[in-house]
């Protein structure tokens, strides 16, 4: 099925730090297959700290045209630093000088500071700024539930959730909405 859906890669990450303090933001799925689902950003971000020490996270999608919740929760791993360097040398150069730029997640004095350390980027390390940082990659979440929600009348929505057992099979079952 298609649907004309702005950001429809647009999704929920939570984390939370060792001690149990949860943490959300938005950030763009970049790919999924058997290994999990893909995003990226600066390993030494809030994020990166928080997935450092609690390597779990859970990514929640919302397409409310759809009347759509996916829901799904995991383990959390680097993704491989080829498929990093892949997706960095895709992107257009203002956004990689920006990943060198930008200390993700840090306090900063000013937004002239920022534009400042970009522009000196530019002009004094362009050679330098075209390769992935090594602060900067990708993380892969593998679920081991995922929740499918729909949308339906009275307030009698679909929820199905997959869990992953043991014997690497996925148990179905319908919850209660
Ligand atoms: C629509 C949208 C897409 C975003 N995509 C990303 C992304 O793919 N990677 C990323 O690091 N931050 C992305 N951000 C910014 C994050 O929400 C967040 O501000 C940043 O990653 C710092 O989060 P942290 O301090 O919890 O680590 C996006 C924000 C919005 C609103």
């Amino acid at each position: 099925m298609h649907s004309n859906l702005e950001e429809v890669n647009a999704m929920t990450l939570a984390t939370a730090t060792a001690d149990g303090m949860p943490d959300g933001r938005i950030v763009l799925l970049k790919g999924f297959d058997g290994n999990g689902f893909t995003f990226f950003t600066n390993y030494n971000s809030a994020k990166g700290h928080q997935l450092l020490e609690n390597p779990r996270a859970c990514l929640v999608f919302y397409w409310a045209a759809l009347e759509r919740q996916v829901r799904l929760c995991g383990l959390v791993s680097l993704a491989a630093a080829s498929v990093s360097d892949e997706y960095f040398n895709s992107r257009p150069e203002g956004s990689r000088i920006g990943a060198w730029a930008s200390p993700q997640s840090e306090v900063i004095e000013s937004r002239e500071w920022l534009e400042k350390n970009e522009e000196r980027l530019k002009t004094e390390g362009k050679a330098d700024t075209l390769h992935r940082p090594p602060h900067w990659g990708g993380y892969v979440v593998k679920p081991t539930r995922i929740e499918f929600w729909q949308g339906r009348p009275s307030r009698l929505h679909d929820r199905i959730l997959y869990t992953l057992g043991g014997n690497r099979a996925w148990t179905i079952e319908r919850l209660a909405p």
